[in-house]
Order: C-alpha cells, then structure tokens, then sequence
C-alpha cells in the first residue's frame, strides 16, 4: 500500500522557478511513490484575497496548467479544488475549537504573514480578520481530511504543520484515535533566489522567471539581471559566487557547460554580456518542453476542467470517510 501524500497551494499566481526547483519538481519525482492529493487552495487564497475573486478564480487553471505542464501527472495525482470539498470548512469548525487564539497568533508564519500584509490587516495586525488567523486550522482540515501521512513542505510552511499536529493529538485524546498526524517531508533545495538577488522572489519584486514567460519576457528579465559589481571591462576577472546570471546556469544550464562558464569568468575570458545571451538560450532550452506541453492544455481547456473533475471525485469520496469518522468521534453521527 502506497502513503497518502497531501500538498497544496494557494491559486494567486503563475509558477515561478522557485516554485518549480522548490517544489514541483519533487512533486513529480515522488509522485510514483505515494497515492498523491494536491489541492489548488482556492479557499485559503481568500483569506487574504477576499476582495479579489477574479484572481482566484483565474489562477485556479493557471495554476492546473503550470503542474500539468511541469509534468505533474493526472493519471497518478489527484488535482482537486479545495472549496469544492465541503467536508474540510466542516472540519475546520470542529478544529476550532481545540485551537487557541494565542496560539494562533503566536504561530511564526502566521506571525511574518501579517507583518507583510499591512495593508490589507493594518501595522501591527490590529485588523487581523478571524479567516485569516484561522487558516492554519483550515490547513490541518486539509491535510487530516484525506489522511495525508506525509506532507512535502518548504521552510515556511514548517510552523503550519506542526500546529497541524497539534491539533490532531489534541483530537485524538479528546475523542480517541481518529485523525492520521501527518510526517513532514522537507524540501532540501535551499530557497532560490531572484535575478536581482534577492532571496524573495515575485510579482511585485519583479526579479522572478514564470514558467509562462515567453522569449521576449526571458530576454527582458535576463539582461537585466544582476551581476558582479566589481567586473567593469569585459575581460575584468569576476567573481561567478555573487553573479546571479552564474547561478542561474547552475539551475538551468547543461553540467558540462557550467565548469567552463565558471573558469572562463573568473579568468576574465567570458563578457557579461555575452554570457547573459548564452543564459537566454539555456533558459529557453529548458522552458521548451514545458510550454509545449501547456500549449496543448491552452488549446484544450475541456482537458484541464476533466482533470480537475475527476480529481475532486477522488477527493470527495476520501473526504466522505474521513467526515464519517470524525462525526462519529464528536458523537453528532445522527444520520
Ligand atoms: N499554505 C500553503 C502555501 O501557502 C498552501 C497549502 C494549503 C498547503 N493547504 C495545504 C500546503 C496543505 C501543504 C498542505 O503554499
């Protein structure tokens, strides 16, 4: 029997390489291993995108398409949409109750989380609202509703799981063993980083490659990228170690070319110039595959909704069981 695996992902943007070398390409290396549900969470995007239904809503087939295109397998994985599955708002209800509010607050990634948002929860939280506090409970609802036992994680999401497995011991004890306390699977690749260095990496920052970017936008992104700031003359001797376009090689570019790029920089044989439009090339080397393969779910939209169909009858029929049991548990079985 295969483990359950459960991950997820908020519906708020393309998939950028962090994502990709952070994650989805794990995904599809282990997605052979485990009986996988990978939920688009379209919920919890709303907790902090409540007023920007349109986005969610989009991203949700972005989304889709940016896995399916990374080679994410619908044959092994279970795509499914988060607010599609009643059972996990129930659960999250029933969770709530075995979490406290101090708890909440002090969880670390809720904690950053706010601090970045000023905007939409004021300077020190102050406007925090009850759905985003809530949704490291509503994450545990997620996971224990298709008893995930292991969950791929970053850094980030490290606190969120632990308060998972809280809440599931806490459960347990009260209404007996009922709920799978899920294993994190931590991801190894460190953080990557922006082109213009930066170790954050989006949108806003606009130092990041999406898997969608198209010839023009490499070219764009590439050239602008920063690299040693000590290298002025073409044939000054550089230091690759701080060069972003050096790191970028080392994601995408051939092993056998990396070495030379490296000697060639330090010895003062290579222009930055010259080596951008050789990174230009390898990155489109690299993206080929994967916008071939979503140019094939941008022409057959009808593919990307059977998928994610067919994945959420999974997911239900799973959820279904799980609800049983809990109900049982809580003693509210009347049915
Ligand atoms: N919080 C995760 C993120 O922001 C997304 C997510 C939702 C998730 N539900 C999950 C991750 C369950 C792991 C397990 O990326």
């Amino acid at each position: 029997m295969k483990k359950t695996i459960l991950t997820g992902l908020r519906p708020t943007g393309n998939l950028h390489l962090g994502h990709y070398f952070g994650a989805g390409k794990t995904w599809r290396t282990i997605q052979d291993d485990y009986d996988f549900y990978l939920e688009i969470a379209d919920v919890q995007a709303l907790t902090d995108n409540f007023d920007n239904p349109e986005k969610v809503r989009k991203n949700v087939y972005e989304i889709t398409k940016d896995l399916l295109s990374i080679g994410i397998n619908p044959e092994k994985v279970h795509f499914f949409i988060q607010s599609r599955i009643s059972e996990i708002a129930e659960l999250t209800i029933f969770y709530s109750n075995l979490v406290t509010v101090s708890r909440l607050q002090r969880n670390p990634t809720v904690k950053t989380e706010i601090a970045q948002k000023k905007e939409l929860f004021g300077n020190d939280g102050e406007s925090i609202t009850y759905g985003f506090l809530g949704y490291p409970v509503s994450q545990a609802a997620d996971i224990t509703c298709f008893d995930g036992e292991v969950v791929p994680v970053g850094e980030d999401q490290v606190p969120l799981l632990e308060q998972c497995r809280e809440i599931v011991r806490k459960f347990n004890s009260i209404y007996g063993e009922t709920l799978v306390e899920p294993q994190q699977l931590l991801s190894t690749t460190p953080r990557i980083k922006g082109l213009d260095g930066n170790e954050k990496m989006g949108k806003s920052l606009g130092n990041a490659i999406y898997l969608v970017d198209d010839e023009k936008t490499i070219e764009k992104k590439v050239m602008a990228a920063v690299t040693d700031p000590n290298k002025i003359r073409k044939d000054d001797k550089a230091n690759p170690d701080v060069c972003m376009v050096y790191y970028y090689h080392k994601l995408v570019n051939k092993e056998e070319n990396k070495k030379k790029i490296c000697e060639e920089c330090k010895n003062g044989e290579r222009g930055c110039v010259a080596c951008k439009r050789e990174l230009i090339e390898a990155m489109n080397n690299f993206l080929n595959p994967i916008r071939e393969k979503r140019k094939f779910y941008e022409e057959h939209p009808e593919e990307v909704d059977k998928i994610l169909d067919k994945g959420t009858k999974d997911a239900k029929k799973k959820a279904i069981e799980t609800m049983k049991r809990v109900k049982k548990a809580i003693k509210i079985d009347y049915e």
